[in-house]
């Protein structure tokens, strides 16, 4: 039921309405009906004009407004304003401002206070909080305030208009929040785009079918000249990789048939410098109301980087397996390497110890044949067969070296070598030792490096690889013998079983018949030979591999069947220089009537030297080890020489022995003899300086000179 059919005609305000909707409402009626007369306003009966015109002023305006009257602000308002007051309305009417809209009360205060003095207050966009649904809001408001005066003029109440802007303040602000968060997301892109990552940005004109883009675009696809600022795809195709072209063509056209309308390649770009970069293109369609593509916005971007990361990653997992595979025949390599030195170590040890005896049994046969040719000097029938037993003696001998060569027992004399000397003087003699149809050539780089090396066992074995060289030849070759300096950053990261260090390497190279792998693998063992009876010992490799190893250095064997061989051998660099050779002719042999003590175990071999030196002239005395040796000193104290073998029997070794007999009283010259020598002498491989060694089987003339230069340098 409407309010209006409920009111009075004589409580309608004014009492004639005409045709004012707001003088028939809801408020005209309410206010006719209220009691004002405890109100700051008085009985309605008692208004004065001013008050009556206002309120009338009010009623009919369309506007919310509510007039605060007298001090207290007792308020009275229109329709307009009753909507705007909500829940309060109509407890609002006739009550004092402050007590209406507590929670603003101060603010109210001052705008009656305000207008009451004849001042005007306006706001725009005023924020207040009000209580609205039980809870604290914040709404905003234009708010004007005006003074109404009185009959006599003064101003009695405050006229306030009042517009709510909240739906208007909020649409501002989240408008404002849009703009800010457009503006830096633009900002962010901007960036984005600035960096180097970003290589260019581009537009594909879905109609015209032409690429445009900016400067940087431009830069990367050269596109600067011709003065277009529009390109067709195959322009840009020539900046692309080959490989590159028709899949970038086929995502662009791939992107139409998509849902989400979008590309995304990787591709390459061809750099100025002819290299290719990494580039991911990506973009997506725009399509007008029909759904038709307008145009392609997309963007370059340099992944070139990150690319060649996951390149690499997947290489290596790719390679991962062979990689394994090579690590595991390095390591059968290296272990069958070791299987091998430990094979040649133990042959070595077996080769010695027979060497050992063979050379005892030698010296036995050599000292009574020279005695025999001796005393059988008046029958050349004999003199020739003995000749001949003494040639076999020789070559046993040879034989006994060598296998002790290999055992790397044999003394070594080293002395400073230069290299290139050395070949140069063996050149012609290794010549000799070739048939004319092969070609020997040497090649000396400059400056090639000294060697500190028994000068003797070098051309040795440089002979015997020439010898092998020349056996694997057939019919015509070439064999080079090169000397080079070789810097080794990490010899065994090449295969030799060398330290890093400075060396010196000689090689003999030839185009013969190569080995076979079970050739190779067997070559320096003693005795191995693939050669005819009689033409081979298979000694030669095993001495070179023996003395090389003793030398401190290593031999490295290449070798191809039908194609060559080359055995080179590497010794460590010797900074000091080449003595001068010792000129002249030794002293020979006997001055007699010194007394020399020969210490030696095997029964025969004694015989046989005590036989020659006295041959020689000298008093000779004897013992069979070194105890009764320091017993026969002791009693004879006129020794002037110790002849010894090295190996025996007994409580004092002979090193011992010796130390006595050359210091005081003694001071007798010292002289070891030995076919097998162990390290009581030796240093490395090495005689210690001062001690003088024969070598068993040694001949007269041997005997004769080392006894003789002992003693003479004794004195
Ligand atoms: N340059 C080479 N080319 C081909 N095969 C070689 C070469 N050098 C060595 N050999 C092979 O290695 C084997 C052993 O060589 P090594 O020098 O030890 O003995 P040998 O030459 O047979 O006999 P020796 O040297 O005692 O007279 C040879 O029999 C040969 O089969
Ligand atoms: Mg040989």
């Amino acid at each position: 039921m409407s309010l209006l059919s409920v009111m009075k005609p004589e409580t309608a305000w004014p009492e004639q309405s005409f045709d004012c909707d707001g003088w028939r409402g809801e408020m005209a009626a309410r206010i006719a009906d209220f009691d004002w007369s405890g109100t700051a306003l008085g009985p309605i009966d008692q208004w004065s004009k001013s008050l009556r015109a206002a309120v009338q002023l009010l009623l009919a305006s369309p506007v919310p407004l509510v007039m605060l009257w007298g001090r207290p602000g007792t308020m009275i308002y229109n329709d307009a304003y009753a909507g705007f007051a909500e829940g309060r309305h109509p407890f609002l009417l006739g009550k004092p401002v402050e007590e209406g809209w507590s929670e603003i009360a101060a603010f109210n205060r001052n705008v009656v206070d305000t207008c009451l003095s004849g001042a005007t207050l306006s706001y725009s966009d005023k924020r207040l909080t009000l209580h609205r649904n039980g809870q604290p809001e914040d709404v905003w408001m234009d708010l004007h305030y005006s003074p109404v005066a009185e009959d006599d003029g003064h101003p009695a109440g405050v006229l306030s208009i009042v517009f709510e802007t909240t739906g208007k303040v909020l649409a501002e602000q989240r408008r404002d929040a849009a703009e800010r968060a457009f503006r830096e997301a633009n900002e962010r892109l901007k960036l984005a785009l600035s960096s180097g990552i970003v290589l260019g940005t581009w537009v594909w004109d879905a109609v015209t079918e032409r690429f445009s883009g900016d400067e940087r675009f431009v830069k990367v696809f050269a596109l600067q000249t011709g003065g277009e600022d529009t390109w067709p795809f195959d322009r840009l195709a020539g900046g692309l990789h080959p490989e590159d072209i028709e899949r970038v063509r086929e995502s662009m056209r791939g992107a139409l048939s998509r849902e989400d309308g979008r590309h995304e390649v990787e591709l390459r770009i061809r750099a100025p410098e002819g290299q290719y970069r990494w580039a991911l293109s990506s973009g997506r369609y725009e399509f007008d109301n029909a759904g038709k593509p307008v145009r392609l916005p997309g963007v370059l971007v340099d992944i070139h980087e990150r690319k060649i990361a996951e390149d690499k990653l997947l290489r290596l997992t790719q390679t991962l397996e062979e990689r394994v595979a090579e690590a595991v025949t390095a390591r059968v390599e290296a272990e069958e390497r070791f299987r091998q030195v430990q094979k040649l170590e133990a042959i070595g040890n077996l080769t010695g110890g027979v060497a050992h005896d063979f050379n005892n049994v030698l010296q036995i046969i050599s000292a009574n044949l020279q005695l025999i040719e001796l005393a059988t000097r008046d029958r050349p029938d004999l003199t020739r067969r003995l000749h001949v037993v003494s040639e076999a003696v020789t070559r046993g001998g040879k034989l006994a070296a060598q296998m002790l060569a290999f055992a790397r027992r044999q003394p070594l004399n080293p002395a400073v070598v230069n290299p290139a000397k050395l070949v140069s003087d063996m050149c012609e003699f290794l010549q000799r030792a070739l048939p004319e149809s092969i070609k020997l050539t040497t090649s000396v780089a400059d400056g090639v490096w000294n060697l500190f090396v028994d000068r003797s066992q070098l051309e040795n074995a440089l002979l015997n690889l020439v010898i092998n060289s020349r056996d694997a030849i057939r019919e015509g070759g070439n064999i080079l013998l090169e000397v080079t300096n070789a810097e080794l950053a990490d010899g065994h990261a090449s295969g030799l079983a060398l330290p890093a260090g400075e060396y010196v390497r000689l090689a003999v190279t030839d185009d013969g018949a190569g080995m076979p792998d079970s050739v190779k693998a067997r070559m320096f063992e003693p005795f191995y030979s693939t050669k005819a009876e009689g033409q081979g010992t298979g000694l030669g490799l095993s001495m070179v591999f023996g003395f090389v190893s003793q030398s401190s250095g290593c031999v490295d064997v290449k070798t191809q069947v039908g194609v060559g061989t080359s055995v080179a051998l590497y010794f460590p660099r010797c900074l000091q220089a080449e003595a001068a050779s010792p000129g002249g002719v030794r002293p020979r042999a006997s001055r007699g009537g010194e007394v020399v003590l020969v210490v030696e175990d095997d029964p025969d071999v004694r015989l046989a030297t005590i036989d020659m030196l006295a041959q020689l002239g000298y008093k000779v005395l004897s013992a069979q080890d070194a105890d009764s040796a320091l017993a026969a000193l002791q009693t004879n104290r006129d020794v002037d020489l110790l002849f010894t073998d090295v190996v025996m029997p007994g409580t004092i070794r002979a090193n011992e022995l010796a130390k006595i007999a050359s210091a005081p009283p003694y001071g007798a010259a010292v002289v070891f003899a030995s076919g097998y020598t162990r390290d009581i002498i030796f240093h490395e491989g090495r005689l210690d300086e001062g001690v003088v060694l024969l070598k068993k089987p040694f001949t007269f003339d041997e005997l004769a000179r080392t006894i003789r230069q002992a003693l003479d340098a004794r004195r």
